[in-house]
């Protein structure tokens, strides 16, 4: 791909959907851009790029952002985030609290929401709550993944066994296995496509704990700080926010305080 082209994916990119991505990244960009060339029988990058701009059902621009969108994540990553959330939610209980609402923004293909849903489901044991998570991201093929529910045994490895048993249905056996997510956590998780850099978001709140981690490492301070407005309005007074641990935020956090490596609560 050429310079020119590069520059035009960039643009494009960071227009419709706020990643920022630097020009060490263009073989990154290219070779992601090349897989979905490949399905549509395009050779050349800017043929590529005209086809995408000239679709104007925008259908285009969603796969394409399919195809450069990173989802790395696993079951219980940054675990002391799940640990954090039991202890609150033990208080919360105490105080009689009984509705919670938990926002998993960037939930990639559904580990970070349903690990909520087992944390979750394990900590109100024997309680009447109502509990809604609500699980969002980007990128449509990964969504479709997170609605299935269904893991290798690789992927399933890091939920622990007890936990496995009693919230995952396993077909076949040792590395061959796949697991696949119970009604009594999929009833728990609403999943919908929402681009968190077109801000304000169709949502009300007030939401208990938002998690947004490893995500904003690929916007820029424009688009963080539209994000964090935003979570600030949905969170209840004393709701938290949870972010990667990789993640610097300062001076942006207006209206937050920070109580532990990144866990902040709304002020
Ligand atoms: C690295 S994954 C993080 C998954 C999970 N939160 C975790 O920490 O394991 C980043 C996710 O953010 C999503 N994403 C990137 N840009 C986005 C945007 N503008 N709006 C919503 N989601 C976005 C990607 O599709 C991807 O699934």
């Amino acid at each position: 791909m050429n310079r020119e082209t590069f520059n035009r994916f960039v643009a494009l990119i960071y227009e419709k959907s706020g990643i920022t991505l630097n020009d060490n990244k263009e073989a990154l960009v290219s070779s992601r851009i090349a897989k979905r060339m490949r399905k549509l029988g395009i050779a050349n990058h800017r043929d590529y790029l005209r086809y995408v701009l000239d679709d104007t059902s925008g259908e285009e621009i969603v796969n394409m952002l399919d195809v450069i969108s990173t989802n790395v994540t696993h079951f219980f990553r940054e675990s002391q985030h799940f640990d954090f959330v039991q202890e609150k939610m033990d208080l919360w209980l105490r105080n009689g609290d009984r509705r919670f609402t938990f926002w998993s923004a960037g939930c990639s293909s559904g580990e970070e929401p349903y690990t909520m849903a087992m944390v979750l489901r394990e900590v109100t044991k024997g309680s009447n709550v109502d509990l809604r998570i609500l699980a969002t991201d980007i990128s449509t093929r990964i969504l479709a993944r997170s609605k299935d529910g269904v893991y290798d045994a690789k992927k399933a490895e890091s939920i622990p066994r007890p936990l496995r048993d009693r919230y995952f249905d396993r077909e076949g056996s040792g590395e061959a296995a796949v697991y696949s997510v119970k009604e009594t956590l999929r009833s728990l998780v609403t999943f919908k496509r929402l681009n968190l850099s077109v801000v304000p978001f169709p949502m009300k709140g007030p939401m208990d704990f938002i998690f947004c981690r490893n995500v904003m490492i690929y916007f820029d301070n424009r688009v963080r700080v539209n994000l964090l407005g935003e979570f600030h309005r949905l969170l209840k007074p004393g709701g938290y926010l949870c972010v990667g641990h990789a993640e610097s935020l300062t001076g942006m956090l207006g209206g937050f305080k920070a109580i532990r490596p990144s866990v902040y609560v709304k002020t």
